[in-house]
C-alpha cells in the first residue's frame, strides 16, 4: 500500500511537471549526485523512448542531444532522434557521423520482460554489453557513461568489463526505482579507451 502510494505520487509529479515518464527523476538524482553532464556536453541517450531523460538532458546542456530507440520518440525541441537498434554496429557509425564528439552516453535501455527471471537477466546483461560496446566506439576520452542494469547473475562480470575502460566506476540504486526492483545504474566516469575491439 505504502509503495503503491509512492508510485502514484511519483507518477503524478511527473505529469504535473510535464515529464513524459517518471524515469526523469532517476536521471535528475544521478545528475545531482554524480555531475555526469556538463553545460556544453554532447549527450547520446540509448533506449530513450518516450523521452523523459531527453527532456532532462536538454535542460542541462547547450550541446547536441541525440536519442536512439527501437520505438519512435515524439518530437522534442533541440533533440535529434533515431529509430534504431542500439545493438547494430551500423548505428554506432551513424551516430558518430551525426554527433562528432560524444562527451556522455546515458542508457536506460531494457529488454521487454518475458517473466522468466534468469532469461530476462541474461538478456539485460547482454544489452548492457552492447551499450558498453556502443559507448566505447563513440565516447571521447574523459567522457562519462550511465547505464541501467540489473543485480543478479553476470552483473559482476558486466561491472568488471566497465571498470576496464573508465577510471571511476560505481553503482547507484535510485530512490525513484520501483520497490523490490533489481534495477541498478552503473555510473562510469572518465573514459580511457577500449582495450578490446568489440
Ligand atoms: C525504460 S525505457 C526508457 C525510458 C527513458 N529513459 C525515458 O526517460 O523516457 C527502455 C527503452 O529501451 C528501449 N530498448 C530496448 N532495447 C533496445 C535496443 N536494442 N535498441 C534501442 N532501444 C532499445 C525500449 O524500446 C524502451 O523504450
Amino acid at each position: 500500500m505504502g509503495s503503491q502510494w509512492g508510485r502514484d505520487r511519483t507518477y503524478l509529479r511527473a505529469v504535473r511537471e510535464g515529464y513524459r515518464s517518471r524515469a526523469a527523476y532517476k536521471l535528475r538524482e544521478i545528475q545531482e549526485r554524480f555531475h555526469i553532464i556538463r553545460d556544453d556536453d554532447n549527450v547520446l541517450d540509448l533506449g530513450a523512448a518516450p523521452g523523459s531523460w531527453l527532456q532532462v538532458v536538454r535542460s542541462l546542456t547547450a550541446g547536441n542531444v541525440v536519442g536512439v530507440d527501437l520505438s519512435p520518440i515524439a518530437p522534442l525541441d533541440g533533440v535529434t532522434t533515431l529509430i534504431a537498434d542500439l545493438t547494430d554496429s551500423a548505428v554506432w557509425q551513424e551516430v558518430s557521423a551525426l554527433m562528432g564528439t560524444v562527451n556522455v552516453v546515458i542508457s536506460d535501455a531494457a529488454p521487454k520482460l518475458s517473466g522468466h527471471r534468469s532469461y530476462d537477466q541474461a538478456r539485460a546483461i547482454g544489452l548492457g554489453e552492447n551499450v558498453l560496446a556502443f559507448a566505447c566506439h563513440v565516447l571521447k576520452p574523459g567522457g562519462n557513461l550511465v547505464m541501467k542494469s540489473f543485480q543478479g547473475e553476470d552483473f559482476g562480470q558486466l561491472f568488471g568489463e566497465v571498470r576496464q575502460f573508465f577510471l571511476s566506476v560505481k553503482t547507484y540504486r535510485s530512490h525513484a526505482s520501483r520497490k523490490g526492483s533489481s534495477e541498478v545504474y552503473i555510473i562510469a566516469k572518465n573514459f580511457v579507451r577500449c582495450t578490446d575491439e568489440a
